[in-house]
């Protein structure tokens, strides 16, 4: 089944993920395409949103997408660099602003008999980010609203329904932003608002199970969101022929192997759990560099589950959890590819030789939707709100070499944080915590008694991506009392710290 769907094209701005994310929440489905790969449009397309930039309309290199099919054909939103773009190739002008416009500003001017204002207040406060200004307009292109300093702060073109908008509608600090995206998604293109968490996963399981019919599905399960909704969702369509592996890789927390494998099963999965502790552990002997870590694990792990796939018999399908923020193709802003920080060894898959045909039912997705859906599918709300956790597991918390003790230490550590955020209604606030095994001793003393043991370091994160992240300031006094708890309980630590850096230039995770 076919929906209908928004196209944004991206010139690269850090706010292209954000439109998106608030043409969903009017339950309008959208996707991301980069500004030079513009996808052919079919009657399913009821709109083209064109995003901002790190580029100027002056840039030699700047974007320049070939809009012939697009404009004047269908509803056109362009916002500030789009905005720019199509002033200055119908003919306009845009030079350098004299005041750099960044932050607040309030409409002076709004035109409101526009469709796109219905119901934005005169002075509504905008978001502006630009270093640009469109001072002079094509022939055939109207004034709809004004600040004080901007003039253009948005326009129209005329027998189009093209519009175009200096500010972010999509920054909260737009305050009337949500009501001008749906007052142009609505009611100037035409959207039904359809998209929904139960009309994605009744579309989906329709779907699923055209597309798989009788055949066998093979799916890694980790304990995280992603991979527990896409396989119940996969369970929905295709049932018993869903077979879910769940490996223990000896790097969980303490007892989430047996509790989660539980969960799996009180759900009703086909799922096998796999012990396999001491393959990891072997795989890890020696090893203390960080890549080499999980480059072991990554391996061991395909290893592990090639293994089990083969003793399913004629399994076809590989499922995985892939999300929407994998799979968007980013627009390059420096012409060449990003640095390589850490190899993160669950993006990418399995290799070839499993020859496996890949399903991923949650692609289209954000995470949050992600979180969402599994609520509609009735899926337990603890599990959902779990913190994510990194593939390599502790292994990557862990600095230098592992142990079986120091796993079973960090694990110790781990679990009296995190039971300490949960008994304090801390946990929900974090975007993320843990512990991490440091490899060095200091000297303390218990009771009479001098001690030489090692370090833990807590941390804690808010984040909304991971991509960036700051430290949460814990209250001191929670903080004191899990420290003495660690300190107390934990034989072999002695001593505990916490983490206050921020990312960048920090990370989340110390390997
Ligand atoms: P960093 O340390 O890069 O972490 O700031 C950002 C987010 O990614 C997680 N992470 C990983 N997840 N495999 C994963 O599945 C990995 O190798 C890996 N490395 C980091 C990290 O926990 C945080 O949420």
């Amino acid at each position: 089944m076919t929906h209908e769907k928004i196209i944004i094209l991206d010139f690269g701005s850090q706010y292209t993920q954000l439109i998106a994310r608030r043409v969903r929440e009017l339950n309008i489905y959208c996707e991301i395409h980069p500004f030079n790969k513009i996808p052919s449009l079919n009657e399913d397309v009821k709109s083209v949103i064109l995003s901002g930039s790190p580029f100027s309309v002056r840039d030699e290199n700047c974007p320049l997408p070939n809009l012939e099919d697009i404009k004047g054909k269908i509803p056109i939103l362009a916002v500030c660099y789009g905005a720019q773009f199509l002033a200055k190739i119908n003919g306009g002008e845009v030079l350098p602003s004299k005041i750099r416009e960044y932050g607040r500003a309030n409409l002076s001017y709004v035109d409101d008999t526009s469709p796109l204002f219905y119901g934005v207040s005169k002075n509504s406060q905008v978001w502006m980010s630009h270093g640009d200004t469109i001072s002079y307009l094509p022939e055939g292109f109207d004034i709809i609203a004004s600040t004080k300093d901007v003039k253009v702060a948005a326009y129209k073109i005329q027998d189009e329904t093209t519009y175009a908008l200096q500010f972010h509608p999509e920054v909260y600090h737009s305050t009337d932003g949500k009501q001008i995206l749906q007052n142009f998604l609505v009611d100037i293109a035409g959207c039904e608002q359809d998209w929904t968490s139960s009309s994605f996963v009744k579309d989906t399981v329709e779907e699923l199970k055209k597309k798989i019919g009788t055949e066998k599905v093979v799916l890694g399960l980790s304990g995280g969101v992603d991979s527990t909704v896409a396989a119940v969702l996969l369970h929905k369509a295709i049932g018993e022929n869903l077979y879910c592996i769940f490996v223990d890789n000896g790097l969980l927390r303490k007892n989430e192997f047996d509790s989660v494998l539980k969960q799996y099963h009180g759900m009703g999965l086909n799922v096998k759990g796999v012990d396999s502790k001491n393959r990891f552990y072997k795989a890890l002997s020696g090893i203390s560099d960080p890549e080499e870590k999980r480059k072991a694990i990554g391996n061991k792990f395909i290893d592990v589950f090639d293994d089990e796939a083969n003793q399913i018999k004629d399994v076809v399908w590989l499922a995985q959890g892939t999300i929407y923020p994998d799979v968007i193709e980013s627009v390059s802003t420096n012409g060449g590819p990003s640095a390589t920080i850490k190899s993160h060894h669950n993006v990418g898959g399995l290799p070839d030789f499993m020859k496996l045909k890949i399903v991923e039912p949650l692609k289209t997705l954000f995470k949050d939707e992600v979180r969402r859906i599994g609520k509609s599918m009735g899926i337990d709300s603890e599990l959902l709100a779990r913190h994510p956790f990194p593939g390599p597991g502790l292994a990557i918390r862990i600095l230098g070499d592992i142990t079986v003790e120091k796993v079973r230490i960090l694990q110790e550590v781990d679990h009296i944080f995190i039971t300490s955020l949960k008994k304090n209604g801390l946990y929900n606030s974090v975007w993320q915590a843990g512990a991490i095994f440091l490899p060095v001793q200091s000297v303390g003393v218990m009771g009479d008694e001098r001690t030489y043991e090692n370090a833990v370091a807590l941390r804690a994160v808010e984040s909304t991506d991971g991509m960036t992240a700051d430290w949460v300031h814990l209250p001191y006094e929670f903080l004191s009392n899990v420290s003495n708890e660690i300190i107390n309980k934990v034989k072999g630590i002695n001593r505990v710290v916490y983490d206050i850096s921020s990312k960048p230039p920090a990370t989340i995770e110390w390997e």
